[in-house]
């Protein structure tokens, strides 16, 4: 799709148009990134900073309630049709639950976003491009990236964990379907450029994964300033402790676990939403050629920008 050459989904098309053409309000803010990049970490610090450290509404309220997936329904609306085709294969006991999943995974969301109160959050995977041009001179956009190669690790794991996607390869498999722009949302660098290119204007906050995970506090400081919040020790002690790794790997607002009850995420426990939560784990992945490999691909793809990831300069 569009100069780009972005890998869509085919269901996306049914909204694309009233995806772009989506009114936008001065208060939404939008958490915006390519899958895996820290996605669900950024929105539920944005989220606390700008709901005055509402740590009890968070613990309580799954995040996937509080911050609407935009274009989620286009990898679900193929999957529910082949699902509901087959249905008699599912195990009596299990059909009914996954028949509400798949009410909930095509639901309109941008029905939903129309009657939403204000401030809206809303998390978006898709590039900057598939979004209202008027997106970043009306509302707030954070945007997270990663270095490509843990994005290619963590969205294999993903694949593999996400009964939508079922991936049965190998990481090297994954890694050329990756880098070779057949999975959905590639070309990653072009996603991530579009958004580096906006990173000056007032309304956007550019994140990099591997800052936020280096020094917590400061991106916490440099998103209260972007959000005009005031963040107390007090608060600021709490914040590191709820974002913490180990806290959000416990934590059933945030970790997706509940989505295995409806055949959304493989029964085998081998396979976690909130997984490793390093970076630099892709080392343990790519073998020699696969690095070298890797290091050109990234050259040749940052050529035409000054953007560097913390990893990869
Ligand atoms: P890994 O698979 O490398 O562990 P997203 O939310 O965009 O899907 O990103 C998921 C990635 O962020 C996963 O990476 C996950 O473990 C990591 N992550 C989630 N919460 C985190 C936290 N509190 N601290 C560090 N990493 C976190």
């Amino acid at each position: 799709m569009g100069p780009k050459g972005y890998v869509m989904p085919r269901a996306y098309k049914e909204q694309a148009e009233s995806i772009y053409n989506l009114p936008i309000r001065p208060s939404d803010i939008y958490v915006a990134s390519y899958q895996r990049a820290g996605t669900t970490l950024t929105q539920e610090l944005v989220w606390l900073l700008a709901n005055d450290c509402d740590f009890e509404t968070a613990l309580a309220v799954p995040i996937t309630h509080r911050y609407p997936f935009l274009e989620i329904f286009m990898f679900y609306i193929e999957w529910k049709k082949e699902r509901l085709a087959n249905i008699h294969q599912v195990e009596e006991s299990k059909r009914e639950n996954l028949i509400k999943a798949m009410e909930v995974m095509t639901q309109p969301v941008l029905e939903k976003l129309a009657s939403m109160p204000s401030p809206r959050f809303i998390k978006t995977h898709l590039p900057m491009c598939c979004l209202n041009p008027t997106i970043v001179d009306t509302a707030k956009v954070v945007y997270v990236a990663r270095d490509p190669r843990d994005i290619a690790v963590s969205a294999y794991h993903h694949a593999r964990l996400f009964t939508v996607f079922d991936f049965g390869g190998t990481f090297k498999e994954f890694w050329h379907l990756f880098t070779n722009n057949r999975f959905p949302m590639t070309p990653y660098l072009e996603h991530v450029k579009e958004a580096w290119n906006l990173r000056h204007h007032p309304n956007m906050l550019f994140l990099f994964y591997e800052e936020l995970t280096k020094d917590l506090k400061a991106s916490i400081n440099r998103v209260a300033d972007f959000l005009g919040k005031q963040v107390t020790e007090e608060q600021m002690a709490r914040l590191c402790d709820h974002l913490s790794f180990e806290n959000f790997k416990k934590n059933k607002s945030v970790n997706y676990e509940g989505l295995r009850d409806y055949g959304l995420m493989t029964p085998r426990k081998d396979e976690v939403f909130i997984r490793r939560g390093k970076a630099g784990g892709w080392r343990d992945y790519f073998d020699e050629e696969m690095t070298q490999q890797a290091d050109k691909w990234i050259e040749d793809n940052l050529k035409d920008t000054d953007l560097r990831f913390p990893t990869t300069k």
